[in-house]
């Protein structure tokens, strides 16, 4: 049998988009724009995503049309015993940390939906969200029930394979999403914080320029926005025909997800600003309880909008929650030869159960369980987000940069005789790999 392919490019690039947009554009974003100053960080993210994001991604794009297998059967194909083939062991084994613990954060998000929708959550009271919060995540079953919830639906589409699961429900999620997020938009620029919301997000504050921390933040999101570092965009685009032109593609992906997270936070900071006593500065927990509070000041619009703004982060977290689900599920077809239904469910199985000590260690019964002073779940965050992530896009910007036979990459992109084909390999040799090492140096001091 041949390897699946997607339908069409469009369908492909949904997909791409999907996997980028994610919990990464809405939560993450917000809050690490909230505790790094707003715009100064969004204008250094900006610039980390084109200097660094777009090259890298391109990169892993030309890997996998070219591999055409799996992450790590991808490296092995394009250079046969050679230790490149570490950036597809480290993109299978943090896509798999990595879902295991999205799963639990985007089983928080359905909870919020189910609340809102029950009108639960429209009951509580105001300035008590943290405490509604706080029980629900602390609980021993709810955190495991709606994560494993979660998972089931992952499952079930990446199950449907290439075509008829990923391609099909991403044509489906992309135009619900944008549609869901441009109303929001539209409502939060009524608020009356509007005009300071947008100034936190547009006008800098020039003394963060001086700070290594936001350089930090910024390039670490982008990396977390893009999928980059995972082996998530080389598993998608090996299911790319040989004709398709990357670099367009490369360039779609990035233009939207970075419209995703700026417009995500039209509809965030408005509705932060607009309330006292709220701070875009409250941390991960901004859109669990900082949000809910803006919602239930809000009055009669606020449950709607619950409504509508859980269920758009539910289907982008779901969308990429596929995409990493689908770097091991094409390792374990290869690997032990099994069909695509068995290995889809051993594999979401295992990254379930792995899954269930995060869920229950935000002030659950694991919570004293610690892994070097840091609960689990954010023990396994900050090892794939500080260490593997940035480890795994510098192999790939290393191996396409210098390590690949710099006409074949080039031939394989579409750029050769191009001053951007030029450009391109230049930035993957020099400009991203002294950024991402950058990141890693500080993250190990
Ligand atoms: N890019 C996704 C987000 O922004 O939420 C997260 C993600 C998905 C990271 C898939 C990595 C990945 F392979």
């Amino acid at each position: 049998m041949g390897r699946e392919r997607w339908g069409t490019k469009a369908g492909f690039i949904l997909a791409a988009v999907g996997s980028a947009v994610g919990l990464g554009n809405i939560w993450r974003f917000s809050y690490v724009a909230g505790d790094s100053g707003g715009a100064a960080f969004l204008l250094i993210y900006i610039l980390c995503i084109f200097l660094v994001g777009l090259p890298v991604l391109l990169a892993e794009f030309s890997i996998g049309r070219r591999g055409q297998q799996d992450v790590i059967g991808s490296f092995n194909t394009i250079a046969p015993q050679k230790p490149w083939v570490l950036g597809g062991i480290l993109g299978v084994a943090s896509s798999f940390l990595i879902l295991s613990f999205y799963g639990v954060i985007a089983g928080w998000v359905i909870f919020f939906l189910y609340s809102y929708l029950t009108g639960a959550a429209g009951a509580v009271g105001a300035g008590e969200y943290g405490d509604f919060f706080g029980e629900f995540i602390g609980g021993s079953v709810g955190p495991v029930f709606w994560q494993v919830l979660f998972m089931t639906v992952v499952v079930g589409i990446v199950f449907f394979g290439i075509k008829k699961g990923i391609e099909l429900s991403n044509k489906i999620f992309m135009p619900l999403l944008a549609v869901i997020l441009i109303f929001l938009a539209g409502y939060s620029l009524t608020l009356d914080g509007a005009a300071d919301g947008l100034a936190f997000l547009f006008q800098p504050d020039w003394g963060a320029f001086g700070d290594p921390s936001v350089y930090l933040a910024a390039i670490g999101q982008a990396f977390f926005t893009l999928s980059l570092g995972m082996g998530a965009m080389i598993t998608y685009s090996s299911y790319l025909p040989k004709e398709t032109r990357l670099p367009s593609a490369a360039g779609t992906v990035v233009v939207f997800d970075t419209l995703f997270a700026i417009i995500a936070g039209l509809v965030i900071f408005p509705a932060v600003f607009t309330f006292a006593n709220l701070e875009p500065s409250d941390g991960p927990a901004l859109i669990f309880i900082t949000l809910p509070e803006v919602f239930n000041q809000m009055g009669g619009g606020g449950t709607m909008f619950g409504i509508l703004f859980f269920f758009l982060v539910a289907i982008a977290a779901l969308s990429s929650a596929i995409s990493l689900l689908e770097v091991s599920v094409s390792y374990a077809m290869r690997k032990f030869n099994w069909n695509r239904k068995l290995a889809t469910v051993v594999v979401g199985g295992i990254v379930t159960l792995v899954g269930i000590p995060s869920a229950l260690s935000q002030g659950g019964p694991l919570t004293d369980f610690t892994i070097f002073g840091h609960a689990f779940l954010d023990a396994v965050d900050l090892l794939t987000d500080r260490y593997f992530l940035p480890l795994g896009g510098l192999v790939i910007a290393l191996f396409v940069g210098w390590g690949w036979n710099k006409s074949e990459a080039l031939r394989e992109t579409g750029l050769t005789d191009s001053v951007l084909g030029s450009i391109w390999i230049w930035f993957l040799r020099i400009v991203a790999p002294l950024g991402i090492a950058l990141i890693l140096i500080i993250n190990f001091l």
